[in-house]
């Protein structure tokens, strides 16, 4: 069997996090969360005391970032020196300013070597999948971290689905108060990201699956069917 590489991107709330974890584990490969990347290097910019305004000296932490994830799609992890942060990198502190880090662009520059390499190691012998393959998650993987992966999936969802998903997920509920509370946030987030990756329209050849209509189950097979016609 020959290794398989898929990338998945997608923006907040368009389940792109579950579906690729769901595929992964139904396909028995890696799964890597390049957001959680983003997120690790917001927490040690924070936890390093470096000045957000300080682009350079951002940048130059990040390269030294000891991150280490473990690329499970039961239980993906990630460390921060040794230390287990897959809770700490989802927090609110953390969700507010991902994006002053996201958006320098030698933060880029480094995270993407870091994504190109895992994605490689895992379609060569050894590794997590022992060679099995990889699916890689984000909002750039398809257009510039991965162009040339197996299958490329772009997950959509309609504005109301993708804020009713984010509601739940973070405040456990999706009534019409939190949802408004979560608007704002969810879309400017969107809106600075946007900036510097383009994740609402799918490039030639990666495939737009529009998940508004669908529950999770349908939204998987979805995603799965597109990778058997496509591998
Ligand atoms: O996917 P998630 O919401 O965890 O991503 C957190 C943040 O990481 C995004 O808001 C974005 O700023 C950044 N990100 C990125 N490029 C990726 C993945 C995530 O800029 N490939």
């Amino acid at each position: 069997r020959t290794p398989l590489s898929i990338a998945v991107d997608g923006p907040s709330g368009s389940g792109k996090s579950s579906v690729s974890k769901a595929v992964a584990r139904s396909l028995g490969l890696a799964y890597l969360d390049t957001g959680a990347m983003y997120r690790a290097a917001t927490l040690w910019v924070v936890r390093e005391g470096v000045d957000f305004d300080d682009q350079s000296a951002v940048a130059a932490a990040v390269r030294a970032m000891p991150l280490v994830q473990t690329l499970d799609p039961v239980d993906p992890g990630v460390a921060l020196a040794g230390q287990d942060v897959a809770e700490a990198i989802r927090s609110e502190d953390v969700t507010r300013v991902v994006s002053r880090v996201a958006t320098n662009l030698d933060v880029r520059a480094e995270l993407r070597r870091r994504q190109r390499e895992i994605i490689d190691g895992e379609t060569r012998p050894g590794g997590y999948s022992a060679g099995r393959g990889i699916v890689a998650e984000g909002r750039d993987i398809t257009t510039v971290v991965a162009p040339d992966a197996d299958v490329r999936i772009l997950l959509t969802a309609s504005e109301e689905s993708r804020l009713a998903r984010r509601s739940l997920e973070v405040r456990g509920t999706a009534d019409a108060e939190s949802v408004a509370a979560m608007r704002d946030q969810v879309l400017r987030r969107d809106r600075d990201d946007s900036t510097v990756t383009e994740f609402t329209v799918a490039a030639d050849g990666v495939v737009t699956l529009d998940s508004s209509d669908l529950d999770f189950d349908q939204t998987v097979a979805a995603a799965l069917q597109i990778v058997s016609r496509a591998a």
